[in-house]
């Protein structure tokens, strides 16, 4: 039995030997990494060291009292995690938890891990600081391909941010205790140490208010299972007990359950009650509190009324009894201002209070929650909308719609969180949309979350210390169970730690991918259910447009795969060119590779064309802008040669965000024209769509144009499924120097184009 000494207590851990042997089962095959110090984030400073320290049935555990806390979740981690521990019979080795000095360790967060073949001593100032040494000791045990073998080495660090974020949104789906609880476990191993809890939103309210019983026994719970079906329904409830009713909610003893839970593991618990906005739930029990005064109408609190503010303080003075955090989350994102506009107590609040528009009554609302907020204590927490209308005095901004909101508030001297769409949305895609489970859109791979940099170049300096660190944001949506969160969290959530944990200058993607390889295993001992590396490829290209010569390298999710390629678009097989790491292709090539293993291919080949087309690295003017948001490679993204893939998000597909795309490329000469063709995607959830028409019209002067060509779109609009169109125009016989394209955006939606290629 292993032995934990802690005062003179003795816990003993069992020994689970049947799991041990499924563990051994469990360990793939293929191309790893040795895992002997691969965690994850990198710690700041590790000295590796050779031989082991070998965990036995006579390992006994030891604590300064400091850290007794700390020991004993050491242990039951152990135990819960089911390392197998390999009885050995050889003498006894101690694990030792020492509080220690600034001398030894500078940072409250930070520890010192030392590891010899004898002993273990985990040092650390404070107990936040323990748990971090804590977290790595117990890594380093589950990364080992040889359980109970910890290898010797000398680790020191410390994180760089305070604020290392997870939002889960239980509201969409509704995860039960258990779940929570893992859910923090596996953040506690990879050292993130806030969940920011979205309690409340339209699908379901999810804690017990005992002042509002409604907002549990009639809102958790909702007509139908998921919130695809819900959402496409009237979007009703049922009242707890009924039958067929779907939800759930969180108790109060729970819910200081989990905070408590969350504590012992070094995490703040951050509520999220969502204000004005996203509220239909509670405007369906309490209708007075809507502009309509009718259940189903509005799904914006009323900000004329002061029962509004009864009640949110109300459930406010419950929330902060049951969380400690001093930040208070309060939503505010995506209120529709449209029944505020019409609603005769909203405009006499706007007269009273001299508000000039809506923003600034959504600020004003805003302010009176900060103002209570503060006089308890506590600081206020919203997404960036809470900005418009002007900023509460010491609100927290949490940077969604990109980094300008977070910018902006950093520049006021206010505390700033980054959860930036593009990178830490962890709803979007994270491979091929085409061989996913449905999600919400986007892309986002874990390589662009690890690419992700949290102090944006323009604060750099004195304002950099606003940025307080940065949060992974899970919306449920399309996450119907608990496999799935799993799936939609790993491994992306291992680069966000390391985003937020790990130095700058030491992050180093080749160094994460390594270290991955041996967090597969570590993630499969603990039957996460991560979303497997792709076997598809990803194909980078270099133009040297004079030259007329193409730099091409390919990458893969895989580590260090076999890859075999053509040029001539056929199939390749392991007879084909094998990938040695790049290669030059002169002229126009049709590459076509893919993985192979055991000379077998893996998954399907990848194909791109590149194309040295006339108008490539020529001028393109814009009639009308692309759109901010999507301005992919800007004025060249058009003309430089690169197709976009299967996701808009990728840096090749450019958006015109409601007006047309209007574009005049100067070929430079007058030239004969054979073909053009201009690609656009359809995809209506996120609204973007097919172009009505697209034109075509040529001029020798850039002054005088004449049309030459329309082609109509045929995808309906009613086809919401990810595709994609050539839009292809016959030019023989024509010439010309500049040419106007012109793509109508009917929709007032997104278009999204590539490439203009013309021959
Ligand atoms: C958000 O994604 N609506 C904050």
């Amino acid at each position: 039995m292993l032995k934990i000494e802690i005062f003179s207590t003795m816990i003993s851990i069992k020994h689970y030997a049947a799991i041990w042997f499924l563990v051994i089962v469990a360990v793939p095959s293929m191309a790893q990494n040795s895992g002997r110090i691969a965690i994850v984030p990198q710690p700041s400073q590790v000295t590796e060291h050779s031989g082991v320290f070998r965990i036995t049935k006579v390992t006994r555990i030891k604590s300064d009292p400091a850290f007794s806390e700390v020991a004993t979740l050491f242990a039951k981690q152990a135990d819960i995690k089911a390392i197998g521990l390999k009885p050995e019979t050889n003498g006894p080795s101690l694990i030792n938890f020492v509080h220690a000095g600034k001398e030894i360790v500078a940072d409250s967060a930070g520890y010192r891990l030392v590891i010899t073949p004898e002993k273990i001593t985990i040092m650390a100032l404070t107990h936040t600081g323990a748990l971090n040494g804590m977290e790595s000791l117990l890594q380093l045990i589950l990364l080992q391909p040889k359980t109970g073998e910890v290898p010797c080495a000398e680790i020191t660090d410390h994180p760089r941010f305070g604020y290392r974020g997870v939002m889960l949104d239980v509201s969409r789906n509704f995860f039960p205790v258990p779940t929570i609880k893992r859910f923090l476990d596996l953040m506690a191993l990879y050292k993130l140490n806030k969940f920011h809890w979205h309690l409340t939103d339209g699908p379901g309210w999810r804690l017990e208010i005992k002042k509002y019983p409604e907002l549990t026994s009639e809102t958790a719970w909702r007509t139908h299972k998921t919130w695809k079906e819900w959402w496409d329904s009237p979007r009703h409830y049922l009242d707890e007990g009924n039958p067929n009713a779907y939800g759930g909610y969180y108790t109060q003893e729970q819910a200081r359950e989990i905070v408590a839970y969350a504590a012992q593991r070094g995490i703040t618990v951050i509520p999220e009650i969502e204000m004005p906005g996203h509220s239909d739930e509670v405007l369906a029990v309490y209708p007075n509190l809507a502009c309509s005064g009718k259940p189903f109408v509005n799904g914006e609190l009323c900000l004329g009324n002061d029962s509004t503010f009864i009640f949110l303080k109300n459930v406010l003075t419950e929330v902060m009894a049951i969380f400690p955090s001093e930040y208070i989350h309060v939503g505010g994102d995506e209120a529709d201002q449209s029944a505020w506009k019409k609603c005769p107590k909203c405009q006499k609040r706007m007269r009273d209070e001299q508000l000039k528009n809506e923003s600034e009554l959504q600020s004003y609302g805003v302010r009176r929650i900060e103002q209570f907020l503060s006089s308890k204590g506590r600081k206020l927490l919203g997404w960036d909308e809470i900005l418009e209308g002007g900023l509460a005095p010491a609100a927290t901004v949490m940077s969604w719609r990109g980094e300008e909101g977070g910018i902006t508030a950093a520049k006021m001297g206010h505390e700033v969180i980054m959860t930036p769409g593009n990178y830490c949305y962890f709803d979007h895609y994270q491979a091929d949309p085409a061989t996913q489970p449905l999600a919400i859109g986007g892309y986002l791979t874990t390589e662009n979350v690890y690419s992700y940099e949290p102090v944006p170049a323009e604060l750099e300096g004195s304002k950099a210390k606003f940025i307080m660190g940065a949060q992974a944001n899970i919306w449920t949506e399309f996450i119907p169970t608990i496999e799935h969160l799993d799936y939609m969290t790993y491994p992306r959530l291992l680069a966000m730690a390391e985003v937020t944990w790990s130095k700058k200058e030491d992050r180093n993607f080749e160094s994460f991918r390594t270290r991955l390889q041996s967090h597969y295993r570590l993630l499969q001992r603990l039957n996460v259910n991560y979303c497997r590396p792709a076997y598809s490829l990803e194909i980078g290209t270099k133009f040297d447009y004079d030259a007329k010569k193409v730099k091409v390298s390919f990458k893969s999710e895989q580590f260090n795969p076999e890859i075999y390629y053509t040029l001539d678009g056929s199939e390749p097989t392991t007879s084909s060119q094998s990938y040695n790491g790049g290669f030059e292709a002169t002229g126009p090539a049709k590459i076509c590779a893919a993985i192979f293993e055991n000379g077998k291919m893996k998954g399907k080949p990848t194909r791109l064309d590149i194309d040295f087309h006339l108008a490539i690295g020529k001028k393109v003017v814009y009639n009308q802008p692309y759109s901010k948001g999507y301005p992919a490679q800007k004025e060249a993204t058009l003309v430089n040669g690169y197709r976009g893939s299967l996701t808009y998000g990728d840096g090749q597909w450019q958006g015109f965000d409601t007006n047309d795309m209007d574009v005049t490329i100067d070929l430079e000469n007058p030239l004969a024209l054979k073909t053009l063709a201009v690609s656009f995607i359809q995809q209506t959830g996120p609204g973007v769509f097919m172009p009505d028409f697209v034109e075509i019209s040529l001029s020798d002067d850039g002054k005088d144009f004449r049309k030459v060509k329309t082609v109509n779109n045929d995808i309906p609009l009613t086809q919401s499924a990810l595709t994609f169109k050539e839009f292809k125009f016959d030019l023989a016989g024509e010439k010309g120097r500049y040419i106007r394209v012109i793509a109508k955006n009917g929709q007032h939606g997104f278009l999204f184009a590539d490439e203009v290629i013309i021959y």
